[in-house]
C-alpha cells in the first residue's frame, strides 16, 4: 500500500502518484493499466492533456476503480468563468467515465482575468454535489491562497505545484503547512533534466538506488505528494520504489544547496 497522506477534509492521498502530463494519448491506455499494476493508486490528469478519454478506458478495465484516486483539472483558458467550469467539469467527467471524480483542481489561477475566486465557489458547489470528492488548486501563490480562504472559507486540499531540488518552494511550503495544504509537486524530478546532477548521481550511487528515487524520496521526507510521469513501466515502478530509501541528514544538505531557482515548466506569472 502506497505511502498515505491526510488531507484537511479527512480523505488519505497517496503520496506518489503516476502524472499524465505529456502522455501521447495513443500511450495513456497502457501507462494507465502499466501504472495500476505497478501499485499507483493516485493518477493525476487534467482536461489540458488531452487523454482522459484513454486514461477512463483504462481505469475502468482495470476493475479497480474504488482502489484508486482519479484527478483532473479545469483549464481556464480562453474563458476562465463559472459556466465554463460546469461545461468543462461535465466534459472531463462524461470522458473519464469513472464516477465522482476524487481530487479537482483549478489548474492555473490566471490572476488577470479576476475570477479564480468565483471558480472556487464553483469547485465547492461541485463538491457538496457529490460530484469531487476533494477539491483543490494548483499554481497557486500565498495571495492567491488567502484570498480563497479569506473570502470562501474552504481551505484547498492540496496546491499542486512545480518543485524539485532545484525549485524547492520552501515559504509556499510552510504557508500551506501553516493552513492544512499538502503541496503536491508538478514535474517533481525536473522533466528529468535535474537526474543528471552529480550531486544526486553520487546520493543514488552510495545508497544502491537511482537519482530519480532520490529526489522522489526527497519530495516524500518533505512531507509533499509528487506526480513523476513515465511512459516506461520500469521506471513506473522504480519511481514508486522511492518509498523503501532512506536518505541521511548530509544527503538533505547536499539536496538543499542544489536550490537554484530554475524552473523546467511555465511558471504562475507567464499564465495570465
Ligand atoms: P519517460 O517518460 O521517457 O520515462 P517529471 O515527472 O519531472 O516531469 O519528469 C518526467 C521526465 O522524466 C520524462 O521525460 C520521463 O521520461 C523522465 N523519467 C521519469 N522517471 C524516470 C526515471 N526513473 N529515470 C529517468 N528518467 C525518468
Amino acid at each position: 500500500m502506497p505511502q498515505q497522506l491526510t488531507l484537511n477534509d479527512g480523505h488519505q492521498l497517496p503520496a506518489l502518484g503516476c502524472g499524465l502530463y505529456k502522455v501521447d494519448p495513443a500511450a495513456t491506455e497502457q501507462v494507465v493499466t502499466d501504472a495500476i499494476a505497478a501499485g499507483y493508486r493516485l493518477i493525476d490528469g487534467a482536461a489540458f492533456y488531452a487523454n482522459e478519454v484513454e486514461f477512463g478506458r483504462a481505469v475502468r478495465a482495470s476493475g479497480q476503480r474504488d482502489r484508486l484516486l482519479i484527478t483532473s483539472k479545469f483549464w481556464g483558458d480562453p474563458i476562465m468563468t463559472r459556466d465554463q467550469l460546469l461545461l468543462d467539469f461535465e466534459r472531463s467527467f462524461d470522458e473519464l467515465g469513472v464516477g465522482p471524480l476524487d481530487v479537482y483542481l483549478i489548474h492555473w489561477p490566471r490572476p488577470s482575468r479576476g475570477t479564480y475566486v468565483d471558480i472556487w465557489r464553483g469547485l465547492i458547489e461541485l463538491r457538496e454535489a457529490g460530484r469531487v470528492r476533494s477539491i483543490a488548486v494548483s499554481n497557486f501563490g500565498i495571495e492567491e491562497l488567502r484570498r480563497l480562504i479569506d473570502e470562501t472559507g474552504v481551505v484547498p486540499a492540496l496546491n499542486q505545484v512545480e518543485s524539485h531540488p532545484w525549485l524547492p518552494q520552501h515559504e509556499l511550503r510552510a504557508f500551506h503547512r501553516e493552513h492544512g495544504i499538502v503541496t503536491q509537486a508538478w514535474s517533481p524530478l525536473g522533466r528529468g533534466q535535474i537526474l543528471a546532477e552529480p550531486v544526486l548521481q553520487d546520493i543514488a550511487a552510495a545508497h544502491g538506488a537511482t537519482p530519480a528515487q532520490v529526489v522522489l524520496r526527497w519530495h516524500l521526507d518533505l512531507g509533499g505528494s509528487a506526480v513523476p510521469k513515465s511512459t516506461h513501466r520500469a521506471r513506473l515502478r522504480e519511481n514508486l520504489a522511492a518509498e523503501s530509501l532512506q536518505l541521511t541528514d548530509d544527503d538533505h544538505r547536499r539536496i538543499a544547496a542544489m536550490e537554484s531557482g530554475r524552473r523546467t515548466g511555465s511558471s504562475p506569472a507567464s499564465r495570465q
